[in-house]
């Protein structure tokens, strides 16, 4: 891969509508710009730019009052931005990675589960993943282990190079191939996580549930976080590409299913924390 750095672009429904009001903003001013302007009424313009600034701060203010990621978790994140993706043809992006704010809500939730052991689903180039193994790393030492799925060796070879530079990096143990290979060989050998995070091909998310349930996979106290359960607004605004789809379809089969409760978090594209039930 060819070093290059564009600009990540709105992949949140936050963010989307942060630009889309941004753009409204820009065309009116356009539009009531010389002498042949259009007049806007003042009190529409104003409630025009305040809803803009409103969607415009939001993340970079929940941003700066989260603790700082690490310089590893920076280093990493610079070095997956700095990669030529639009060229390599895999279909992988730099908006893929989690970054730092889901990074620091998934350090929070090693942190109060005390999760020992934690698998993640779809690693990238391991934000999350490395996130994660910090905080594992703080509760539990050397005892701590993050089992991180990924399907693509460039990528995963790419996160591992960052993971040797890391001080948790040696915490996290990579699997390559399809996830669902990995889950089946963990759960015959009779794996258990505390923690689980799920982001990886969402056409899947329904069939790796039903895995970690079925097989145990999931401890009976565990916590599942899955990812992506907004995916850009597109299961409410009817706009669904094949993801979108997938992803409706999976919020539904959650919400239906009742060994299960579950909340949606709006953080970043979506964030739904789900717990077992009693029965
Ligand atoms: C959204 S990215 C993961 C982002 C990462 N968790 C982070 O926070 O930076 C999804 C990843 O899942 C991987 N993936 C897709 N299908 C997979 C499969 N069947 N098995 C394992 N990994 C898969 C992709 O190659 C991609 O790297």
């Amino acid at each position: 891969m060819t070093t290059t750095r564009t600009t990540p672009r709105p992949v949140t429904p936050l963010a989307i509508l942060a630009a889309s009001l941004d753009d409204v903003v820009a065309r009116l001013d356009e539009a009531g710009a010389g002498p042949d302007g259009v007049a806007l009424d003042p009190a529409l313009g104003s409630e025009i730019r305040r809803a803009a600034a409103l969607a415009a701060g939001l993340d970079p203010y929940t941003a700066a009052l989260s603790t700082p990621e690490s310089p590893a978790l920076r280093a990493l994140s610079e070095r997956t931005a700095a990669e030529d993706w639009a060229g390599d043809g895999s279909g992988l992006e730099q908006e893929m990675l989690s970054g730092h704010l889901e990074g620091q809500l998934l350090k929070m939730l090693v942190h109060v589960t005390r999760a020992r052991q934690v698998l993640e689903i779809g690693m990238f180039t391991g934000y999350s993943a490395l996130a994660m193994a910090e905080a594992v790393q703080e509760v539990a030492g050397e005892e701590g282990v993050v089992v991180a799925c990924e399907i693509d060796e460039r990528v995963a070879a790419l996160a591992q190079e960052c993971f040797e530079a890391s001080p948790a990096g040696d915490r996290i143990d990579v699997h390559v191939g399809p996830a669902m290979d990995t889950l089946h060989a963990l759960a015959d050998a009779g794996a258990r996580f505390d923690l689980v995070f799920l982001d990886a091909d969402k056409a899947g998310y329904a069939d790796y549930l039903r895995a970690l349930l079925d097989t145990g996979l999931l401890a009976r106290r565990g916590l599942l976080v899955v990812d992506n359960t907004l995916m850009q607004g597109q299961p409410w605004t009817g706009e669904a590409t094949p993801n979108g789809e997938a992803i409706a379809a999976f919020n539904q089969v959650l919400a239906d299913d009742p060994r299960v409760e579950q909340v949606v978090l709006p953080v970043r594209d979506g964030v739904t924390l789900v717990r077992r039930t009693a029965g």
